[in-house]
């Protein structure tokens, strides 16, 4: 195991950015020093870590110059660019943006799914993070996928936080307009206003009628659960809470796992927080904020599928276990068995 690693975070005053440092710093990772990588708009700004003050340096290519470990949280167009050359570096590469998850060169890992592809990173010194939905999907639908996955369906419940810090803004903003009946007065930041509102589009619209995210998300799980013909459809709804997600899921399985099954299986399965106290217990995206865990609950059978299939309700907090805490896990293996 490596001693003290010099890390860099690209994209430290962004929302996955900040919660990756704060994770660093609350799961004591063998960090000796810390360079946070911004653009004009932050570098300069101090960012508190671990009790002192640390200054933002610009992004430039020379910035990876003895880094070990690089945390890039910026975005898929800056982590095309620079993410190869922080490789080239020396150092080890995780990304949360889209640009790696789907090149079949580079591991998708969520470390309680596919723990194993960690050891392929090598290849290209880059290791991807999957979309928060992904995660999520994955980390559950992996503890089931025994019962042989053959169909699964999902509608997504999206807090704007997946969408970044400008988003939370722009949520707030709508909602203080309309609160003093002024209106929504600035271009909406999504595909519709989204304060008292609920939009069906989370990304482009395509051809066919499904959004980049919800095609997206298809591929990633695949690629996640190494199952490229399970069939899968999503809807991908944004809604008007800051933080948090929620999924609901129906699953065919070639042998049915009844939903007594399936409860005794996620009971014990790594990462999952299964809500199923008598009496209707559920997990919530607001009550779920700040939590390490995928949430479960309102596990049931569906017996509307031939053979039966089952439906459940997930919750989880996008920015930690979907994305930031994802990538601080696989680190911290990288850090313990690889570096
Ligand atoms: N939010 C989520 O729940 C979530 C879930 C899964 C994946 N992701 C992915 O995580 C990444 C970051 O998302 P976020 O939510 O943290 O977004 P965000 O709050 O908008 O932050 C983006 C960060 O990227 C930095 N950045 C942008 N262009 C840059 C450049 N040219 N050079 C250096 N830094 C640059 C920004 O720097 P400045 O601060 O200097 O402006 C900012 O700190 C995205 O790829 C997103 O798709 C996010």
């Amino acid at each position: 195991m490596a001693t003290e690693l010099t890390i860099a975070v690209v994209g430290p005053a962004g929302l996955v950015g900040r919660e990756i440092l704060e994770l660093l710093g609350q799961r004591q990772f063998p960090a000796g020093s810390i360079r946070l990588l911004g653009t004009h708009r932050t570098a300069g700004a101090e960012v508190e870590l671990a009790g002192r003050k640390e200054k933002i340096a610009l992004l430039t290519p020379q910035a990876f110059d003895g880094v070990e470990l690089a945390f890039f949280a910026a975005g898929p167009g800056v982590a095309g660019e620079h993410a190869p050359r922080a490789a080239a570096a020396g150092a080890a590469v995780i990304d949360v943006s889209s640009r790696f998850r789907l090149d079949p060169e580079i591991p998708l890992v969520v470390p309680e799914v596919n723990v194993g592809k960690l050891g392929e990173w090598r290849e290209r010194g880059i290791v991807a993070s999957p979309s928060g939905t992904a995660t999520a999907l994955g980390v559950v639908l992996g503890a089931l996928a025994a019962a042989g996955l053959r169909r699964v369906v999902v509608s997504s419940y999206q807090g704007v936080a997946s969408a970044g810090r400008r988003a939370v803004g722009a949520l707030s903003q709508e909602t203080i307009d309309l609160l003093n009946a002024r209106g929504v007065r600035r271009r909406p930041r999504f595909a519709r206003r989204i304060a008292f509102n609920c939009v069906p589009q989370v990304g482009a619209l395509e051809p066919g009628g499904s959004t980049t995210h919800e095609l997206l998300v298809v591929e990633e799980l695949r690629k996640l659960l190494d199952r490229p013909g399970l069939g899968m459809s999503v809807t991908a709804v944004r809604v008007p809470i800051f933080f948090g997600s929620a999924f609901s899921v129906n699953l065919e399985s070639e042998s049915p796992l009844g939903a007594a099954g399936a409860t005794a299986i996620l009971q014990r399965a790594p990462g999952i927080l299964l809500h199923d106290e008598p009496g209707g217990s559920y997990p919530t995206p607001a009550e779920v904020a700040g939590s390490d865990a995928t949430h479960v609950g309102r596990v049931r059978d569906d017996p509307s599928a031939e053979p039966p299939g089952l439906m459940l309700w997930i919750a989880l907090d996008n920015v930690r276990k979907g994305t930031a805490l994802n990538a601080v896990q696989i680190a911290e293996i990288l850090a313990r068995d690889h570096l």
